[in-house]
């Protein structure tokens, strides 16, 4: 590959895995396969190791995803909490135990465990009582989630027996199968839209601020990694875990001490088959080396350990003919082509339907109608087609044609030079269109308002809502006339309006639907802007100086207030009382930094984003470009050369991380702990 060529690729892969890596660990709705996402990475990884040069300090290869959130208090972990290397190939294993062999004493086993499918969590226990409870975060700093770790059943609050005064122990929260299937039938029934795996169920589940809800989502936790820590002479990690059982806490019995490659192998073949018959979901298998005298001379690289490595199953596939297509009109307008597939069981559901993504995917996939295709599970809930089986192709099957016109208003479909997708333009009165932006508007994570699909349907087909202020204008008097309104399901509903009149500005931002807007980029909007006559007055550059937004959101909420519809639909919706500027409920942690334009760059001991957030949570202005207006650079590792040129040239002071955190209140300014990576051997 060529030297720009390789910068290129590099960059582009650097965007795509921060990009999913979000979606993954903050939203909880990842929209590649884990598959895909490990594939990327480690094509990152041999780029990043042919041309050093190109490689970012902060490149997503060096740091673990980040779940950090809003709402929590975040505390620094005192041992880092890592990921782990991770294949989906035999021969990677085999590489692993030979150079175990070769780098090692004899007299060392293997522990092969489960790789469980949910999310990391960190127990602290002080004098055999839970102390507090972490989530992975950044893997320095994690999300206090103490009370909710409370409520889940198997984790104790005392221990028992001899346990150590105080120590850290580390596994995963899952949700069972059968509490995912529960939990998302009641999403479905209250029109919420049900979580794409149990995975994503159970991090969403432990980063609820409603208490009494985690305790009745039926989530359950298994521990498997007590950090080599002082105090704590364990001869080997299964010895460990059996003295963590012996103290009352949940580890798993399906680990196995095993001494050769050939017994990783049986383990492996063993649960390939087996895990489907698990009551909660699993992705591969862990291979540790098991003596903690060995694990302390392999040591970490800045990521992973370098004496455990993960094997990882390949999502299952299925094969099934397509019956039809479907063209769904979503509420931007866009079309989504959907097959309607001959109904196959997959990974322990039944898959009627698959997404054919776009235009161009139906063309790169080759689709004929008629064909046999593979299903596979993604990060969506919706199944994936990832292949045809051109064998099973019927003499003179044709490719279907994509729809000229909106398969909902007829109107005819455009699609921009730049776009994947074809779209419906009649975006004011294509049925499929208005309806999608009344239930992205009273989604749970927008205005929270009692109205699914159903209710949305009938009030829309009746005349009574085309735009969310129509829902506001529903007199209690007026929905007890309407087909399958009791008194009490219309006064639970203007109930939920009434609250939703409390809903924060940022979020009432997000409910409007500007195209791009999601709910992140609509609270950096909020929070640097305040209100709403601020957004709609800003300008292109002012909009571009707002983190995370680039061109394209810029340019789609200039769109959007130049629209006279949408200025009406404020208007109209200011005078029911929404909230359309910061209120004090949402006032800052402080204003240390009030009346400061911050700078952030480089690389520092919590994610850039946890960086902008304290800015932003002390009253500072975030900005994306040094100018005269900078009141300080804040400076981590490896900063952008340009931006110090830039200081230098306009006399703008450059402030540490230290420096800065100096400025905080006291209790806000909690330094994280020095990362403890040790550089000794290595086994990758
Ligand atoms: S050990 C220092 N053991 O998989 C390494 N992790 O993809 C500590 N995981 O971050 C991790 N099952 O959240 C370990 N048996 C197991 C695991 C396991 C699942 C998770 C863990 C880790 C992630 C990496």
């Amino acid at each position: 590959m060529e030297r720009s060529a390789a910068k290129a690729r590099i960059e582009e892969l650097v965007a795509l895995l921060r990009e999913n890596s979000r979606r993954y660990y903050v939203e909880n709705a990842p929209t590649m396969s884990d598959y895909e996402f490990d594939t990327l990475m480690h094509e990152l990884e041999r780029l990043e190791a042919e041309w050093p040069e190109f490689k970012l300090a902060d490149s997503p290869t060096q740091r673990v995803g980040s779940d950090l959130q809003k709402g929590f208090v975040q505390r620094p972990h005192r041992y880092p909490m890592l990921s782990l290397a991770n294949t989906y190939s035999i021969s990677e294993v085999e590489e692993f135990a030979a150079r175990a062999e070769k780098t090692l004493e004899a007299g060392f086993s293997y522990c092969c465990e489960l790789k469980f499918d949910g999310t990391a969590i960190c127990l602290t226990y002080r004098d055999g009582k839970l102390y507090r409870a972490l989530t992975r975060g950044d893997g320095v700093k994690g999300d206090d989630i103490t009370e909710n770790a409370k409520r889940i059943s198997n984790i104790p609050h005392t221990l028992k027996g001899d346990f150590p005064a105080d120590f850290e122990i580390r596994g995963e929260v899952l949700m069972p199968y059968s509490a995912f299937d529960a939990l998302n039938a009641e999403r479905e029934d209250a029109g919420e839209p049900p979580f794409a795996n149990p995975r994503n169920a159970a991090s969403g589940s432990l980063k609820l601020l409603d208490r009494e809800e985690v305790a009745r989502r039926g989530l359950i936790c298994t521990l498997y990694h007590i950090p080599a820590q002082s105090g704590l002479e364990f001869q080997s990690h299964d010895e460990a875990l059996s003295a963590a059982e012996s103290w009352g806490l949940p580890v798993s019995h399906e680990r196995r001490v095993v001494h050769s490659i050939g017994e990783i192998k049986e383990y492996i073949d063993h649960w390939d088959t087996q895990r489907k018959f698990l009551p909660f979901a699993t992705d591969g298998i862990v291979i540790k080396i098991n003596e903690m005298s060995f694990q302390r001379a392999l040591g970490f690289t800045a990521k992973v350990p370098r004496w455990a490595v993960a094997y990882k199953f390949k999502a299952e596939q299925a094969l099934t003919p397509i019956l039809s297509i479907d063209y769904q009109v979503g509420r931007t307008g866009a079309v989504t082509p959907v097959a309607n597939l001959q109904p196959v069981q997959l990974s322990g559901t039944v898959v009627k339907r698959a997404t054919l993504v776009n235009a161009d995917q139906m063309a790169a996939l080759d689709i004929h109608e008629g064909d046999w295709v593979y299903v596979e599970k993604g990060g969506e809930i919706i199944p994936k087609i990832t292949a045809v089986e051109p064998s099973k192709r019927r003499p003179g099957a044709v490719r279907p044609a994509f729809p000229a016109v909106c398969p909902d208003c007829g109107t005819p479909l455009v699609r921009e030079e730049d776009e994947a997708k074809w779209f419906c333009p009649n975006s004011d009165g294509c049925p499929m269109q208005i309806k999608g932006e009344l239930l992205h508007f009273t989604g749970r994570k927008a205005m929270n308002i009692l109205a699914g699909e159903a209710t949305v349907e009938q009030l829309y087909n009746l005349g009574l809502a085309r735009t969310p202020a129509d829902l506001y204008d529903l007199s209690l008097s007026q929905l007890l006339t309407l087909d399958g309104w009791k008194e009490k399901s219309a006064r639970r509903f203007r109930a939920s309006l009434e609250a939703s009149l409390d809903v924060p500005f940022d979020r009432v931002l997000f409910a409007l639907g500007i195209r791009f807007v999601g709910e992140t980029t609509a609270r950096e909007i909020a929070v640097h802007f305040g209100s709403i006559e601020a957004v709609a007055a800003a300008g292109r550059e002012e909009l571009l100086a707002v983190p995370d937004v680039g061109e394209v959101i810029a340019d789609s909420i200039l769109a959007w207030f130049a629209d006279q519809r949408h200025t009406i639909e404020i208007e109209r919706l200011r005078a029911h009382g929404l909230r359309f500027a910061m209120g004090e409920a949402q006032a800052a942690a402080s204003d240390a930094l009030a009346g400061k334009t911050i700078v952030v760059s480089g690389v520092f001991s919590v994610s850039r984003d946890a960086m902008k957030d304290l800015i932003s949570k002390h009253g500072g202005k975030n900005s994306g470009s040094v100018s005269g207006k900078t009141s300080f650079l804040l400076a981590g590792e490896n900063p952008g050369p340009e931006k110090l040129r830039k200081c230098e040239e306009l006399g703008v002071p450059i402030l540490s991380e230290e420096a800065f955190m100096a400025l905080l209140p006291e209790d806000a300014a909690e330094a994280p702990e020095p990362r403890l990576f040790d550089d000794e051997p290595t086994l990758f």
